[in-house]
């Protein structure tokens, strides 16, 4: 691998306390490219522009994929990163999916850590916020033919994170879409497909002129199944069972999402992973039986919700604050992530980085 330092670190110039989230990038980015059917070796360089086509072949056919991650401060001399190979395995699902090449564990793990210990003094010290690490891979070639490019470029770009959503634990409000869907079973859904995103912006947009934070997608063929909020998966706790939408080729594969449901089952709660009708919802709410909403993700964390509007109806619950479940989800999960509390799952990687962190 190799690694060339910055010369200009631009950390200085960082204020750390108040943190938007994607809106800066460390000093550093690891790039590899893929041609003649190889991946080149990890090259960790000084953050910067790059230079390509107008015909480059993503801008104009979205082959495209990202994965989105954490490294979080652990104390002094550790960085903890997260389910690494997780994220490595669902990077190769998506690539598959979009028909572009899968990457080795090797060179995404190794690549991680250098980058982490060359820019370990930009993740955050502050509980709840982190490095975000975002991984991604676009087609390369500049050619413009509708089918699969043959030279890709793989990067890992990092962005000190507080909180994704600007209510923080103020629970946030989804309403169901009528007109639009995200995802059909056998399309990207499943993948982290650029795309994906894309299509949901126009949604995005319309929920919020109407006062909602998120939609809350439906399946596309009757519109009547909950299946995530395209930030993140979601999470239903009715009495004292833990629901979630089945993963069926229509829903991000999250890992928090399987990170939630192996801390429910440790607690001893029962975890249903299955079809459940946004009917069904109004329904546990209407007779008592809905105790919390939450959504999970890297980014999202455990994020509370407080009401849920689809077709002129709306129920709330959880006002002003996270519900006592999602709170100790939260609790649990990033006490393993920052290192606080046992990670009897072994799920975090850290990285040692010598006792220097100063900032
Ligand atoms: C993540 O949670 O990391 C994602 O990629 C979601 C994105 C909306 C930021």
């Amino acid at each position: 691998m190799k690694v060339t330092p910055t010369s200009n670190s631009r950390i200085s110039d960082i204020d750390f306390s108040n943190l938007q989230f994607g809106r800066i990038f460390s000093d550093h980015m690891l790039e590899m490219t893929y041609k003649d059917g190889t991946w080149s070796e990890p090259d960790i360089k000084p953050y910067g522009p790059i230079t390509v086509e107008p015909s480059l072949h993503a801008l104009h056919y979205g082959q495209a994929i990202f994965e989105g991650m954490k490294a979080y401060y652990a104390g002094p001399g550790t960085i903890n990163l997260f389910r690494l190979d997780d994220h490595h395995e669902r990077l190769n699902n998506s690539a598959k999916r979009l028909c572009m090449p899968e990457l080795s564990s090797d060179n995404f793990i190794r690549g991680l850590e250098e980058l982490i210990k060359l820019d370990h003094q930009w993740v955050p010290k502050t509980f709840g916020h982190a490095l975000y690490l975002r991984p991604f891979m676009f087609a390369s070639e500049h050619y413009i033919a509708a089918k699969a490019s043959s030279e890709y470029k793989f990067f890992i770009i990092t962005s000190p994170v507080a909180a994704y959503y600007s209510e923080g634990f103020n629970p946030v409000k989804l309403t169901t879409s009528e007109k639009f869907v995200r995802a059909v079973r056998g399309g990207t859904g499943e993948a982290k497909a650029a795309g994906n995103y894309a299509g949901s912006f126009l949604p995005a947009r319309d929920a919020r002129e109407n006062g909602f934070t998120q939609v809350l997608w439906l399946d596309a063929l009757e519109q009547k199944y909950v299946e995530e909020v395209g930030t993140m998966n979601i999470f239903f706790l009715i009495d004292d069972k833990l629901v979630t939408p089945k993963l069926a080729g229509t829903v991000l594969p999250g890992i928090t999402r399987r990170s939630v449901t192996a801390l429910a089952k440790e607690w001893g709660t029962d975890v249903e992973e299955r079809r459940i009708s946004i009917d069904e919802i109004f329904e546990a709410h209407n007779n008592g039986s809905l105790k919390e909403v939450f959504g999970a993700g890297t980014a999202a964390v455990i994020s509370p919700v407080g009401l849920i509007h689809h077709k002129g109806e709306t129920i709330t619950l959880n006002q002003n604050e996270i519900g006592p479940f999602a709170k100790k989800m939260f609790d649990r999960l990033t006490g393993i992530q920052y290192g606080k509390t046992e990670d009897t799952f072994d799920w975090t990687h850290p990285v040692h980085v010598g006792n220097e962190i100063t900032v």
